[in-house]
């Protein structure tokens, strides 16, 4: 039984958040048998973190989803003390789980040992664990920690017609991280390749859940890092998630890349999972959260949500990612206003609430700094604050002031220019914000009370001047808890 929901007051409308009890990474998202799977990391019994199940949510449109039971607990000796993140790929008709087993092993010097292990489903809803795990382990004679070794994401490389995966690891000596590519012809038996990249310089000392996808022609790999050494105003989450661009040799089973860039600027995304729609998109949802950072729903019975489905694009040598356009579907009230230039603070009649969507076009050529108060109170003693400083190019999150566990700043830079675009997604404790169609972003929950919901655009210096503002009420995309 899931932990009950004592209190919604925090709990989205159309995020996909936990039925009850503690849940972090998103697992095994894919498209099967005509809907949606996203799986996630679940300890149903309490609040926090735990030993790890599969918890499972289901959708025909990514937009409306539904919660179906558990897909993986720790039962087996190799997972007994829990079921880690993985990933999901279609094999002749069936869904096949990849996923690490974790276990406690107090005579190793590591602790622990992490193993691959497999999961197949005829129904896309019962698992059944399969006799031959785990089919990967870490290679004792390579430079792998067999402890921290974790998070397969397995893909089809269709060139070559074998099936790949990528694992997140460290070095033995525990100071840099790296990513282990595996090779097989049928996603049973797996031989080890290469370390297939590795951290340079200031890129951490683990690196957790890679992804990875040939995206517009461009083999990008995803991953969640640990370790980042903060950079001035750079890097000030306790981990971080971002890519490299290159190209993968699967001969040698090595990947020639670019530097790493961050996938989103604000206090909470992490470990994000991607898989391809069937109209050939790659679609990518995180973990809209952070570890150590508080989450105050932990009182209410629950913990933990993701951000919406985002699409990932290439544009000018970078990785953009939008939210994904069938959230347009879930819009039902428009209120709109166009050619709006003040002075003073403004309200916006019908702009306002709890959870919305809100896309702003801002003329920059007399702006040169403004801020937007989001889930503000009457008083506006309580508010979340963004600004945006043309001639410091930087977009700014301030929540020191939006409610339970206010702490502080993250930055973003972004370049001086005429128009600005913003689209934000708001949902009771959670703030998602697309910079000029994606290419930055910026996810971080908020806390504040139920009744803190004006929205204030504050011209600081020079005209607010904004071409186009429009206000979206939206629909119920998760199932809202019921509370006795
Ligand atoms: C990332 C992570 C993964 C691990 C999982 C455990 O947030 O630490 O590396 O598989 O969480 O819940």
């Amino acid at each position: 039984m899931a932990l009950r929901i004592t209190n919604t007051k925090y709990y989205p409308k159309y995020h996909i958040a936990s039925p009850g009890g503690w849940i972090n990474d998103p697992n095994g998202f894919c498209y099967y048998k005509g809907e949606y799977h996203l799986f996630y990391q679940y300890h149903p019994h309490t609040a926090q973190w735990g030993p790890m199940h599969w918890g499972h949510v289901v959708s025909e449109d990514l937009i409306h989803w539904n919660h179906l039971p558990i897909a993986l607990a720790p039962t087996e000796d190799y997972d007994r003390n829990g079921c880690f993140s993985g990933s999901a790929i279609e094999n002749d008709g069936k869904l096949y789980l990849v996923y690490t087993g974790h276990r406690d092993t107090p005579e190793i010097p590591e602790g622990f040992r992490q193993t691959q292990n497999i999961a197949i489903s005829e129904d896309g809803v019962h698992f059944a664990k399969i006799p031959e795990n785990p089919v990967a382990v870490a290679p004792e004679d390579e430079q792998i920690h067999v402890g921290d070794f974790r998070d397969p994401k397995v893909w089809k490389n269709e060139e070559n017609d074998k099936y790949y995966m990528v694992v997140g690891s460290r070095t033995p000596d525990r100071l840099t991280g790296q990513i282990v590519l595996f090779e097989s012809d049928d996603l049973l038996k797996w031989d080890y390749k290469n370390i297939m990249a590795r951290a340079e310089g200031n890129e951490g000392f683990m690196w957790e859940c890679p992804n990875f996808a040939n995206i517009e022609g461009h083999d990008i790999l995803i991953i969640s890092p640990q370790g980042i050494k903060r950079e001035l105003n750079k890097y000030m989450n306790v981990f971080q998630s971002g890519y490299f661009m290159g190209r993968v040799d699967y001969e040698k089973g090595i990947y020639i890349h670019g530097k790493f860039e961050l996938l989103d600027y604000g206090f909470d995304f992490y470990a994000p999972q991607i898989t391809e729609a069937p109209d050939g998109r790659t679609l990518m949802i995180g973990w809209a959260d952070m570890w150590y950072n508080i989450m105050p729903e932990q009182e209410d019975g629950w913990a933990g949500m993701m951000s919406v489905p985002r699409e990932i694009h290439v544009k000018n040598g970078k990785v953009i990612t939008t939210p994904v356009k069938e959230l347009e579907k879930l819009r039902t009230a428009e209120i709109s206003y166009e050619d709006k230039s003040f002075y003073k603070p403004m309200k916006f009649d019908g702009v306002s609430g709890d959870s919305g969507e809100l896309v702003l076009e801002i003329d920059l050529t007399e702006t040169k700094e403004f801020e937007i108060y989001l889930r503000a109170s009457k008083d506006k003693t309580q508010k979340t604050v963004l600004s945006y400083n043309k001639a410091l190019e930087l977009f700014k999150f301030n929540r020191d002031d939006a409610g339970a566990g206010g702490d502080g700043e993250r930055e973003c830079p972004v370049p001086a220019a005429d128009k600005m675009k913003l689209q934000i997604f708001l949902d009771r404790s959670l703030v998602e914000i697309f910079i000029n169609d994606g290419e930055k972003v910026m996810t971080s929950r908020i806390y504040p009370r139920a009744d803190s919901t004006d929205i204030i655009f504050v011209p600081k210096d020079g005209a607010f001047k904004i071409d186009s503002l429009k206000f979206y009420e939206l629909g119920v995309g998760i199932p809202q808890p019921v509370i006795d």
